[in-house]
């Protein structure tokens, strides 16, 4: 039997757990949507989940549009075609079925159909394109199909600039969805690659949260929301590549996501700083190069955040003979686990050394670097990065 639960945070309606799919009718119904748009991409649209989602949609006799040309890492002019073709269609609201691309592009999509700016302007929170001009954007309904970014919990979208092609960060309150529709039944088919890697940027989102310099370390909210979510994903995470069709563990990974990303906005850190960079410069996935990052970063980070990585160990369970023990323990278990998904070397995707000191400019400029527990110097990047490409698989 399905088993759903139904929550709220802040203006964000969550409805959680198997078989959460079947509540579309009444969701739309609840934000007065008649004709949404589905934006999707060309992958998904082909999958059982898509097929699932929109025969329920056509059961329930709602009317709909599909745009499925989102790609990976959009640029706005991506985003103005998907608002000119709902614009087009008549739609009157907006359903984001997909990963974190394609949740941050419908948040845009649904804010640009009811204001005509430049949606860059929203990188800066001053930007006068706000003033009195602003118009309420249309309902928006957030189905995340990955359990990685965790975008449906939060105001954050991340569209790259087409002109100069570097991931922007845009932010307004009214980039929150109104309701979220989690249900790990989406997820049962999601190739195990994309699994390790959308997962892993999870528990980053989890962890870098928890020990960055924004969250003072008195937060008791975070610091519970982000325990729970690193002492759910990593077990889960171990289990799946064992048994990747199993309901409980896509269970444990959607909820670890989703956690994630209520914690990464209470901060973040250095494996996002040079993860935001690389991705932009070599156009590769972001879960993919958070996870050829993590452990090194984690590493970097382990004197100075060594009194958090404890409670992180404590809640795994981990235990050394003492605190470097301990830690040294803990960094090895998320190692492992990643090694288990061998990805490829960021050699690959061709990070050299003489696009280091790009990269080192970049990542040190970038706001998540900025949240890092210890400070970062630009040899410290260069280190790490010079250990990565000593990768050769
Ligand atoms: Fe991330």
């Amino acid at each position: 039997m399905d088993a759903f639960m139904e929550f709220k945070f802040g203006n964000l309606k969550i409805i959680f757990g198997p078989g959460a799919k079947s509540s579309i009718k009444k969701v739309l119904s609840g934000v007065q949507g008649i004709r949404p748009v589905i934006l999707t991409d060309r992958n998904l649209r082909e999958t059982n989940a898509f097929k699932s989602f929109t025969d329920g949609l056509v059961n329930d006799g709602i009317a709909f549009e599909v745009f499925s040309d989102i790609q990976s890492d959009p640029s706005e002019t991506q985003v103005y075609e998907a608002k000119i073709f709902a614009l087009n269609h008549q739609c009157d609201s907006v359903i984001a079925f997909g990963g974190g691309s394609i949740l941050d592009s419908a948040k845009c999509v649904a804010f640009a159909m009811s204001n005509d700016i430049d949606l860059m302007d929203l990188s800066n929170k001053k930007s006068p394109a706000l003033g009195s001009v602003y118009q309420k954007r249309k309902p928006l309904i957030c189905v995340p199909t990955t359990s990685g970014t965790g975008s449906e919990m939060n105001s954050y979208a991340v569209i790259k600039q087409a002109s100069t092609h570097m991931k922007m960060t845009l932010i307004h309150e009214d980039l929150l969805a109104d309701y979220a529709i989690e249900d790990p039944k989406l997820t049962l088919d999601l190739p195990l690659n994309i699994t390790g890697q959308t997962s892993i940027d999870a528990l980053t989102h989890c962890i870098e949260g928890y020990v960055s310099t924004k969250f003072t370390g008195n937060n008791l909210f975070v610091k519970a929301l982000a325990i729970e979510g690193i002492s759910t994903i990593i077990p889960a995470l171990e289990a799946i590549i064992d048994n990747p069709r199993s309901l409980d563990l896509r269970t444990d990974l959607l909820w670890g996501s989703l956690l994630g990303g209520i914690v990464l906005q209470y901060g973040s850190g250095l494996t996002h700083g040079i993860a935001n960079t690389i991705g932009s410069y070599y156009n590769a996935p972001h879960g993919y190069v958070i996870s050829k990052l993590l452990v090194d970063v984690l590493t970097f980070n382990r004197t100075i955040a060594s009194e958090k990585f404890m409670v992180i160990a404590e809640s795994l369970a981990i235990q050394g003979k003492d605190e470097n023990e301990t830690i040294d323990r803990f960094i090895d278990r998320i190692k492992k686990v990643i090694a288990r998904f061998n990805f490829a070397s960021l050699t690959k995707i061709g990070l050299t050394e003489t696009d280091f000191p790009k990269i080192i400019e970049t990542s040190l400029a970038d706001k998540c670097t900025k949240y890092n527990p210890r400070k970062v110097e630009p040899k410290d990047i260069d280190v790490i990065l010079d250990h990565l490409i000593q990768e050769k698989i």
